[in-house]
């Protein structure tokens, strides 16, 4: 935090202590670059002497409000979403948990208006009877699941209420968010979930519980587990409980055979409907996330663009979370989706001017607002990455924290005899790349120094570790872009000259020769690396990237590097987004299998051998198939 300059805090003095309480402003990171606060305490960035100023608006929608604020009355749920000129519609029916291995809302057969911002949920009277199959009036408890609707019709929230009695009605504790399976190893897993109100909630597992302090987010650590072995696990919240299972990993380098699936990209596609949940292609992930359970998947990765994001507002981007979480919460309950971050993650600070300047960078304070920590508070995803980018040689201050973390965007994960290592291409990242030289930021597909040294130290482990036999390497951004991004990942039509800017000066390597960097770890100083998995293409593709691949402009000045070896870049962005075509690029002759469709890519690993299987999760038809190893 930085206080105003002299003469505001001189002008201040004459205010109520209260008033200059408030203007405590954030300082600004020193990494970037001709960015300041004006007297008056707004933020502006000079281009060339001439002052464009942060765009200040406030929050359309926010979990908080779009959920209606649930509460009972004698014969039903009041919602109240805070706002006299919303109109729209409310879908809800009971959820009937234990009926369903993954518990979904069964609509009620009619609906309830939303008029001049409220709507009413009426129970006592008409879902009872032959309306009741949740029991509830016998059991006088019950939870609804509703969906909030727009008068364009958009889809916006799909909310859950566990109400108690049979009227009056009282809201209970209720879980709104999960439960997820996170960090699953051989002998332990953490369950995740969110409660509508504060609550300390339980977890049992085997016969042992597994209490937590009072909170709306839980974390449950489970530990002393057996390897490859199922496990139900009952959730105890206020009254209610939720049954599901899970099943550890195999002790390490046991050579199991087992199934993981690969996808990335959801975000709203066009077609209406559950395809835009507002951010994310509900109606695509769950057939997906079906898909991956009904193939056995041990886990799935998901790397990037689960939502449309791009957003100035911390609130709207975690209601963004939020659908995107409740489209695979009925599948989360039992295996873990490990994700990865993307473009669309961005949540940013924006300027803009009448003459058409428009600069935006990545939201900070970076340890509450930027994309990377909000990302990090929305999933529970492993701690074992790089700290930050501080320490490289452009840092502007060793005694400072100037960079975002990359606490929960840089990881890697094992299980049994496979590593996956997820590296973010989108740190940092400030999306108005021709103005990066203004404002500094991160660029689009670049992997700056500190992660590309901790990449290089975890292969060097993971090639030492004898119960690993394949490494998986995971980006949002291709190395190989295909269609749809061949001007920016790691190519921009052949332009070295891209790279990120820090405290106003360019970094040494440009985006080519940074994508050579990284392959010659992946490729040259490793054996175990077989395929990068990448996305941000919204399409299935698959690259043979060999060492006769033609991998450089006409004019490239830089050096250039020579492969050992075969790997492949297998891109599945085909998660929901709307679709790009192929296009001409040096290494077109190595592509195959490109395809629009929606794509889940499965690998079945088998000790030493690895075969991919890619299905299409609407259709169910086979998109392509290929032995890696
Ligand atoms: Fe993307």
């Amino acid at each position: 935090m930085k206080f105003l300059t002299i003469p505001l805090i001189i002008f201040l003095l004459g205010l109520t202590d209260a008033f200059a309480q408030d203007i405590i402003l954030d300082s600004v990171p020193l990494t970037y670059s001709n960015i300041d606060y004006d007297i008056e305490g707004r933020l502006f960035i000079n281009i060339a002497g001439k002052k464009i100023y942060e765009n200040i608006s406030e929050p359309e929608i926010s979990i908080e409000k779009i959920s209606g604020n649930p509460t009972g009355n004698d014969v039903g749920i009041l919602l109240d979403f805070g706002n006299i000129n919303f109109q729209g519609l409310v879908y809800y029916g009971f959820i009937p948990y234990g009926d369903s291995k993954h518990p979904h809302p069964v609509y009620f057969n009619s609906s309830a208006p939303i008029v001049n911002g409220k709507g009413f949920i009426e129970i006592a009277r008409t879902m009872s009877g032959r309306y009741d199959m949740i029991n509830w009036e016998k059991n006088q408890k019950g939870t609804i699941g509703y969906r909030v609707v727009n008068s364009r019709g958009d889809f916006l929230y799909d909310g859950i209420v566990t109400f108690k009695g049979k009227g009056p009605f009282e809201i209970v504790p209720t879980i709104i968010e999960g439960p997820f399976i996170n960090l699953l190893t051989h002998e332990g897993v953490t369950i995740s979930f969110t409660t509508n109100m504060e609550i300390s909630a339980s977890v049992e597992v085997n016969g042992k519980k597994y209490n937590d302090e009072k909170s709306r987010v839980h974390e449950i650590k489970i530990r002393g587990l057996d390897p490859s072995t199922e496990y139900e696990y009952v959730v105890h919240y206020g009254e209610n409980i939720q049954k599901y299972s899970f099943k550890t990993s195999p002790l390490p380098g046991s050579r199991t055979p087992f199934t993981f699936a690969y996808a990335s990209d959801s975000r709203s596609g066009n077609g209406g409907g559950e395809r835009d949940m507002y951010g994310a292609n509900f109606y695509i992930m769950k057939k997906l996330m079906a898909l991956a359970i009904y193939n056995n998947a041990a886990f799935i990765q998901f790397t990037g663009d689960l939502i449309s994001g791009y957003q100035q507002w911390k609130q709207q981007i975690e209601l963004e979370y939020a659908n995107w979480k409740r489209a695979v919460q009925p599948f989360g309950a039992y295996f873990p989706i490990y994700v990865g971050i993307g473009n669309h993650e961005a949540l940013t600070r924006e300027f803009s001017s009448e003459e058409g300047y428009n600069i935006s960078i990545d939201r900070f304070p970076f340890n509450t607002e930027s994309a990377e920590s909000v990302f990090a508070e929305n999933f529970v995803m492993p701690e074992n990455g790089p700290v930050s980018e501080d320490g490289a040689t452009y840092d502007p201050s060793s005694k400072t924290v100037d960079f975002p973390s990359y606490l929960e965007n840089v990881f890697y994960y094992t299980y049994d005899n496979v590593a996956v290592v997820v590296l973010n291409s989108n740190y940092f990242y400030a999306p108005s790349t021709n103005m990066l030289r203004y404002s500094s930021g991160g660029l689009h597909g670049y992997i700056m120094d500190r992660q590309m040294e901790w990449l290089e130290n975890t292969i060097a482990t993971l090639e030492a570790d004898s119960n690993i036999d394949h490494i998986f390497i995971t980006i949002h951004t291709p190395f190989f872009p295909n269609g749809g991004h061949v001007q920016d990942d790691m190519w921009y039509n052949g332009n070295n000259d891209y790279r990120p800017y820090v405290a106003g000066k360019m970094l040494e390597k440009g985006i080519i020769e940074r994508r050579d960097q990284l392959l010659d770890i992946i490729v040259n100083k490793s054996g175990k690396v077989i395929a990068i998995l990448t996305g941000d293409e919204h399409n299935y593709a698959r690259t043979e990237i060999s060492p006769q691949m033609e991998r450089y402009p006409e004019a490239y000045f830089a050096k250039r590097i020579d492969l050992k070896r075969t790997i492949y870049q297998i891109n599945n962005g085909a998660a929901g987004a709307p679709y790009y075509a192929l296009e001409e690029t040096p290494w077109t002759a190595w592509v195959s299998g490109f395809t629009t469709q929606n794509a889940l890519v499965l690998f079945h690993i088998n000790g030493e051998k690895v075969d991919m299987e890619v299905l299409n999760p609407d259709t169910l038809e086979e998109v392509d198939r290929l032995k890696l190893r």
